[in-house]
């Protein structure tokens, strides 16, 4: 039989952990020997409002079942707050699951400030916030595991989901550089796009849908990204329904336009524009040292061609 996998002396702090799929992953780590943070405002899903009610509950049903758990209450947006609640509870911080979320959907046009400002507020700054208090106690100890809570919406885009899109992709662009920044000292970052039914998507879903999707077919890969023996680092998988699956950048081989002696144009883009979007024999470029080097071997071709008169461009 495989190894089960354990959290025992682990620190994890899970962010909007009151309900929906931050409770899930809360009660999955703490089963597993984790030492848990509960975070939760406890507001309304517009971002309104605070409570200490959903926090203390699941902190409750934590320790009714013998595990460890402490509630706390601040916005994600005071992030030290939440990272000197595991340091005073229990000492360190090994794990922070960025996962508190709130909507103010609106089509574009309609796009208050204050709902492109509140959302960015608590899903980019706040998992910001929350990650660099805690950035350096990893780094001492060599040890962290981090996941960014992204959005199909954002992938894809959705209307009337302008505001949240932007935010859930911004994650995803902290998280690649975090992965980059944190694999020497161990900390490994990476990032979901969920699909649960939760009392944010029970706006938006069929009440049977809402049912079917349960948050608890999404907690086994957050575990699994957070465990120590996961090597997994600046990924990103869509989840959902019991299915995982892994996402990467695609690039079509593209079509150099420059020749040596003429400007471009945008008559030879227009011109162009098939080949350059055509993705047969498309490249998986996977860092910015690859998508640079293309441009290096572009300029080295355009320069042989001004060497040799006849080039096969
Ligand atoms: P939920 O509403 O059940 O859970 C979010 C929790 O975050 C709530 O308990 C809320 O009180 C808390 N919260 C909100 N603002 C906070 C703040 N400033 N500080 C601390 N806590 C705060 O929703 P759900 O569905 O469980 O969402 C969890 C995350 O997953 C969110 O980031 C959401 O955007 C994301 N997500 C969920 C999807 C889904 O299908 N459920 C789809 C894509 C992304």
């Amino acid at each position: 039989m495989s190894v089960p996998l354990s959290f025992d002396g682990k620190v994890v702090l899970v962010t909007g952990a009151g309900g929906g799929l931050g409770r899930e992953y809360a009660l999955a780590f703490a089963e597993r020997g984790a030492s848990v943070v509960v975070n939760d405002l406890g507001g309304d899903i517009k971002g309104g409002g605070k409570s200490s009610a959903a926090a203390d509950k699941v902190v409750e049903e934590i320790k009714a079942k013998g595990g460890k758990a402490v509630a706390n209450y601040d916005s994600v947006e005071e992030g030290e707050k939440l990272i000197q609640t595991a340091l005073d509870a229990f000492g360190r911080i090994d794990v922070v699951i960025n996962n508190a979320g709130i909507l103010r959907d609106r089509s574009f046009g309609r796009t208050s400030d204050l709902d492109w400002d509140l959302i960015h507020r608590v899903h980019l700054r706040g998992s910001f916030q929350v990650t660099r208090a805690a950035w350096e106690h990893m780094k001492k100890q060599k040890f962290g595991r981090i996941i960014m809570t992204s959005s199909a919406a954002g992938i894809y885009g959705n209307f009337g989901q302008a505001n949240y899109s932007a935010a859930k992709l911004g994650m995803l662009g902290l998280s690649n550089t975090l992965a980059i920044e944190g694999q020497k000292y161990n900390i490994h970052c990476n990032t979901i796009a969920p699909t649960a039914g939760s009392r944010l998507t029970q706006t938006v879903m069929p009440p049977d849908l809402v049912e079917s999707l349960k948050a608890e077919y999404v907690a086994p890969l957050v575990l699994w990204l957070c465990h120590s023996d996961c090597q997994e680092n600046g990924g990103l998988f869509e989840v959902g329904a019991g299915w995982i699956g892994k996402l990467r950048w695609e690039r079509t081989q593209g079509v150099i336009l420059r020749r040596a002696a003429e400007p471009m144009s945008p008559e030879s883009v227009r011109d162009k524009w098939e080949q350059i979007c055509d993705f047969t024999d498309a490249t998986k470029p996977a860092s910015i040292q690859e998508s640079l080097q293309t441009l290096v071997d572009v300029l080295s071709r355009v320069e042989s061609e001004n060497r040799d008169p006849s080039p096969k461009l």
